[in-house]
């Protein structure tokens, strides 16, 4: 990404009321992942409330038939959102609307809340946005610890989701779904060239990253618990990249392979981890393309 500071807004102001603090807030938004990087967020401050849209005609229809894709996209930004407002010590006032209206783009609203002592660890995600990115590399064959698994398993379940790692004995099935829901795709040749190349990898280690439940307010949810889960792999060093495509096609209820899956629970994305070289950025939309603002909005 471009800019998510770390510093540079006084304290006390209220982000949301200058042209600076907003900015800042959807900067780090823009560096959330986004299914096939479509960056399908919209971002519209009116009246104090920095408003959350899915950006609709963004959403590829084929892979992603209910939005679900760009429904957690959308809550990957999110989640820098609420880190870039909390990390000068203003508690993060989410609305979750999503779901809440027939045919509304409104996903979510957002306001200043209260001033807040920030926690190290949130600091540090926050941090952690500029270098997170996806990293479709091979990665070296060291075992991921139990202690990092436990740091992600733990991420996900502070926003209400669930990690689970995937047994070394079941992913080749899981890889098997992926690679088929992938020809089915008919996905463009590159693509496939990447997942072809770490495949190769003798013992790839995946995640599944579940929700009880689904729906639009959920996938929600999903897409802060996936970019926590993220960051805080890249804040401990760990390389990810996401596959999601069987989860869009639907194979994804045949495999007997995944952890917990028969007893109620959603799988929202598959993860995997590993060490490797550092990922390359890639290209955002800048914040002028995604933000709206009234001009009599900010104050500042
Ligand atoms: C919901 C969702 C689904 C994704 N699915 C895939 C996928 O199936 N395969 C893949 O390689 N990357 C996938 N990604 C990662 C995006 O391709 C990536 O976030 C985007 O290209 C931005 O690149 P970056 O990770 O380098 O910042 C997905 C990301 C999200 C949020």
């Amino acid at each position: 990404m471009t800019g998510a500071r770390t510093s540079g807004e006084p304290a006390t102001q209220d982000p949301l009321a200058t042209p600076e603090g907003v900015r800042r807030l959807v900067t780090a938004a823009t560096a959330a992942p986004s299914v096939h990087n479509t960056q399908p967020w919209r971002f519209v401050l009116s009246r104090g409330t920095l408003e959350l849209h899915a950006d609709a005609p963004r959403r590829l229809p084929v892979i992603d038939p209910r939005g679900r894709s760009m429904t957690i996209s959308c809550g990957a930004a999110l989640l820098n959102v609420r880190l870039a407002m909390l990390t000068p010590g203003h508690r993060p006032d989410v609305r979750v609307l999503a779901g809440a209206a027939h045919d509304s783009t409104l996903l979510a609203e957002i306001r200043t809340g209260s001033r807040v002592t920030v926690p190290a660890a949130e600091r540090r995600l926050y941090a952690a946005i500029r270098t997170c990115h996806g990293n479709r590399m091979p990665f070296a064959a060291r075992r991921v610890p139990d202690d990092v698994w436990a740091a992600l398993a733990a991420a996900a379940l502070t926003e209400g989701a669930e990690l689970w790692p995937v047994e070394r004995h079941a992913v080749p099935e899981l890889l098997d779904l992926v690679g088929r829901a992938e020809r089915r795709l008919e996905s463009d040749p590159a693509y496939e060239a990447e997942l072809d190349r770490w495949t190769c990898e003798r013992h790839p280690q995946l995640a599944v990253l579940m929700t009880r439940g689904d729906g639009p307010a959920t996938w929600l949810r999903a897409g802060q618990a996936l970019q926590r889960v993220l960051l805080t792999a890249t804040d401990l060093g760990v390389a990810t990249n996401l596959l999601t495509q069987p989860l869009d096609v639907g194979d994804m209820d045949r495999c007997a392979a995944v952890p917990r899956y028969d007893t109620g629970r959603r799988i929202q994305a598959i993860v995997r981890v590993g060490y490797g070289p550092r990922a390359p950025s890639t290209p955002r939309r800048p914040v002028s393309d995604v933000l709206e603002t009234a001009p009599t909005d900010i104050r500042g």
